[in-house]
């Protein structure tokens, strides 16, 4: 992938290539950390982080459930002081970033499974990711219902992105594009419709929005929060519920959220067409709404960006 210039790593602004950890971390060994991905848009008063503070919340509860300690080379670390890391990160790799990667992670370096008084460390990479699903274009995406079960909250915090839990993403990522799809939807243990590898589900049928609620074992996505809020403020009835997976086969849209791959429509499932293949009135309207929101346009969202400059 394309190098930037800088990571910021425990404190300090490192070349992409000094950015290293052990073969013996534990993070690396058991999956043992807690990550973000954070969209930076450009929009007329700079580069503006979009929910940064939204998202260095779930990334502090991520750590907290996960035990791991707001600690790096002996510095204390608060909310304030991640958020400036990943401003700062932002801030010096210049105009060409779109997305930040801020993880928290077991950095001690074990043979053994005990996380306990495993010394952590804090990086914040900045990338230029694009559209994360491909190119804009008309056309839905090609997406399969994967073999492999969302990992419920028996197995793992499914509201926190822990490193070790996307394995199960991989794999069912992997068994997408093997078959000529971008996207894999999972189910939850008990068969309802959960979300994508990276992104969470919408559906339009009968003239309501809906969504897997937050207790079906799904990551609470801040752009799923976002375009609740959005298509709600547009005059939608949208409803946080279980989602069959009739109800997602038979709807007459199918989006999915994500902040790498923002809004992207859903054309085709398991080979079935969703309405006629192609991005829905409805999803087209509230896609065009979030990307005025996300640039800047909008001021009653203007909370919603915060300027690095
Ligand atoms: C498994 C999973 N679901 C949903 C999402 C969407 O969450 P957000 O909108 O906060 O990026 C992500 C992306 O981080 C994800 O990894």
């Amino acid at each position: 992938m394309e190098k930037t210039e800088k990571i910021w790593l425990n404190g300090k602004l490192v070349n992409w290539d000094d950015a290293k950890v052990h073969i013996l971390s534990h993070a690396f060994n058991y999956g043992t950390g807690v990550f973000e991905g954070i969209r930076v848009y450009q929009t007329p008063k700079g580069p503006a982080v979009f929910r940064l503070k939204d998202h260095v919340k779930r990334l502090m509860e991520g750590c907290k459930i996960m035990g791991i300690d707001l600690v790096f080379e002996g510095k204390e670390y608060g909310f304030d002081d991640i958020v400036e890391a990943i401003k700062e990160t932002v801030r010096v790799n210049g105009e060409a970033v779109d997305y930040a990667k801020p993880c928290i992670y077991l950095s001690g370096e074990e043979v053994g499974l005990n996380p306990v008084h495993v010394p952590s460390s804090m990086s914040v990479t900045c990338v230029h990711m694009g559209a994360y699903l491909g190119p804009a274009s008309d056309e839905g995406a090609k997406i399969i219902t994967s073999s492999w079960q969302r990992p419920d909250n028996l197995c793992s915090p499914a509201g926190a992105k822990v490193n070790g839990t996307y394995v199960t993403s991989t794999l069912a990522k992997r068994e997408a594009v093997r078959q000529g799809a971008s996207e894999a939807v999972m189910l939850n243990s008990v068969g309802h419709v959960a979300e994508c590898t990276g992104e969470n589900i919408f559906i339009y049928r009968r003239g309501k929005i809906m969504t897997p609620m937050v207790s079906e074992c799904i990551l609470e996505g801040i752009t799923r929060d976002s375009i609740i809020k959005v298509a709600r403020d547009m005059g939608y009835e949208v409803l946080e519920t279980q989602v069959s997976r009739s109800q997602l086969v038979g709807a007459d849209e199918v989006w999915m959220t994500g902040t790498a791959a923002e809004i992207h429509a859903v054309g085709y499932i398991d080979g079935r067409v969703i309405g006629d293949g192609k991005i829905g009135e409805v999803t087209k309207a509230i896609h065009a709404r979030f990307h005025d929101i996300v640039t800047g346009k909008v001021p009653e969202y203007e909370d919603w960006l915060d300027y690095v400059n």
